[in-house]
C-alpha cells in the first residue's frame, strides 16, 4: 500500500481512506457485516500501538508542536500569497527531513485575490463604524466607496418579495443562524441575489452561532449574467441592530469601501510525500489537507490541523514501520 500525503491549495477538504482488501464479497448483508466487524477487530493491536505512540509515547504532542511552529513562523497563507509559497517550501523540507519517500512538488495554478483596505460606516441615523470582512472573490468598490440606503431583509424570500425596493441600495441580510450548511447559502449567494434585484452592494450577517462582535470571512460566488457587486460580512450585532432600526421605520445610510482585487491565477504547488508498502505497493491510501488559509487568522484550524494530522499519520506509520510490517 502506498500512503500518500498530499497538501493542496483551495478551500476544499478532501480525505479518502480505503482498505487494502476488498470487503464486499458475495453473501448476505449480515455476513458482510460480520466479516467487516472481524476484519476491523483484527486491527485492534495495530490501532492500539498507533494510539499509544501518538498519545502517550515518543510522538506525544508532535503534530501540535509542528503545527505551532509553522503557524507562528509563517502566519496566514492566502491562496496566491508569498506566505503560502513560504509554507510550501517549509513543508517540502519538513517532509524530506522526516525521511518520507518521493517527496515532490506538483505545479498548479491557484486563485489570487487580495482583500485590500476595507471599511463600512453607518452615516445615518448615526455615525457608527462597523467591523467588516470582505468575502473571498468579491470585487472592490470605487475608491470613494458606495454610499447608499440599506434594505434590511431576514431571508431570500423577503428579498424576493421586496425586490423593487432593492434597486440602488445596499442589501443587508440579517438571516437567523440555523446550521452551517443552510445559513452559509447567504454568504455564498447573497451578493448574486442582491445584484439580481439591482442592489449596489450586499452586507451579510456572519455565519456564526455566537458572536463577540467578530465578522467571519469566507468564499462567495458570482454567477454568469448578473453584475458583480462588492460584498462583505458584518457582525451578528450590527445585523440585528440594523434590523431593529429598519423595523422602526428608520432610514439607514451606509458608506462601504473595499479595495478587494482579483489577480490572474498564480503559480503554486501541491506538496506530496509517500510511504510505499510491501504487500500492496500498487494500492493507494490518500490522506490530505490544504496548506492555504484565510488572511485574517493563522489558519491553525482551517486547515493547518487537517494537513498536519495527515502528515502525522505518515510519520506514525514510518515510526512503527518494523512493528507494522510484522503484523
Ligand atoms: C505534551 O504536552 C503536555 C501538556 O502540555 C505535557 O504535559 C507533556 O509533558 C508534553 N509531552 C512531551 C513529550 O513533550
Ligand atoms: C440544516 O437545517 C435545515 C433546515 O432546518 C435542514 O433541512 C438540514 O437538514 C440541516 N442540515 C444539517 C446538516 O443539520
Amino acid at each position: 500500500m502506498t500512503f500518500l500525503f498530499f497538501t493542496f491549495v483551495g478551500a476544499v477538504h478532501l480525505l479518502s481512506l480505503g482498505s487494502g482488501k476488498a470487503i464486499y464479497k458475495n453473501g448476505s448483508p449480515q455476513r458482510i457485516f460480520e466479516e467487516m466487524k472481524e476484519e476491523i477487530a483484527s486491527y485492534g493491536d495495530i490501532a492500539k500501538a498507533i494510539i499509544n505512540r501518538a498519545v502517550y509515547g515518543e510522538s506525544q504532542n508532535r503534530s501540535y508542536e509542528r503545527l505551532a511552529l509553522l503557524v507562528d513562523t509563517v502566519g496566514p497563507r492566502l491562496s496566491g500569497s508569498e506566505n503560502l509559497e513560504k509554507a510550501i517550501r517549509i513543508m517540502y523540507q519538513n517532509l524530506q527531513e522526516n525521511g518520507l519517500d518521493n517527496v515532490h512538488l506538483e505545479p498548479v495554478k491557484i486563485p489570487h485575490w487580495e482583500r485590500g483596505e476595507e471599511s463600512a460606516v453607518m452615516l445615518e441615523p448615526r455615525i457608527h463604524k462597523m467591523s467588516i470582512l470582505g468575502l473571498g472573490s468579491s470585487v472592490g468598490t470605487p475608491p470613494e466607496g458606495i454610499t447608499a440606503e440599506a434594505l434590511v431583509v431576514t431571508s431570500f424570500d423577503e428579498l424576493q418579495r421586496r425586490a423593487p425596493e432593492a434597486r440602488g441600495k445596499i442589501v443587508v441580510y440579517n438571516q437567523p443562524y440555523v446550521n452551517y450548511s443552510r445559513t452559509v447559502q447567504y454568504r455564498i449567494l447573497g451578493a448574486f441575489e442582491a445584484a439580481k434585484a439591482g442592489a449596489l452592494a450586499s452586507l451579510i450577517r456572519s455565519v456564526a452561532s455566537f458572536s463577540i462582535y467578530s465578522p467571519h470571512t469566507g468564499i462567495q460566488e458570482y454567477q454568469e449574467g448578473v453584475p458583480k457587486i462588492p460584498t462583505a460580512c458584518i457582525t451578528v450585532e450590527d445585523a440585528e441592530m440594523m434590523s431593529r432600526m429598519a423595523s422602526r421605520g428608520i432610514k439607514i445610510i451606509i458608506q462601504l469601501k473595499m479595495g478587494a482585487k482579483t489577480y490572474p491565477d498564480a503559480d503554486s504547488f501541491n506538496t506530496v510525500a509517500e510511504i510505499t508498502g510491501r504487500k500492496y505497493p500498487e494500492q493507494v491510501v490518500l490522506v490530505s489537507g490544504h496548506l492555504d488559509s484565510w488572511d485574517v487568522g493563522q489558519g491553525a484550524m482551517d486547515d493547518g490541523g487537517g494537513a498536519f494530522i495527515s502528515w502525522e499519520a505518515l510519520s506514525l506509520i514510518k515510526d512503527l514501520g518494523k512493528y507494522l510490517e510484522n503484523c
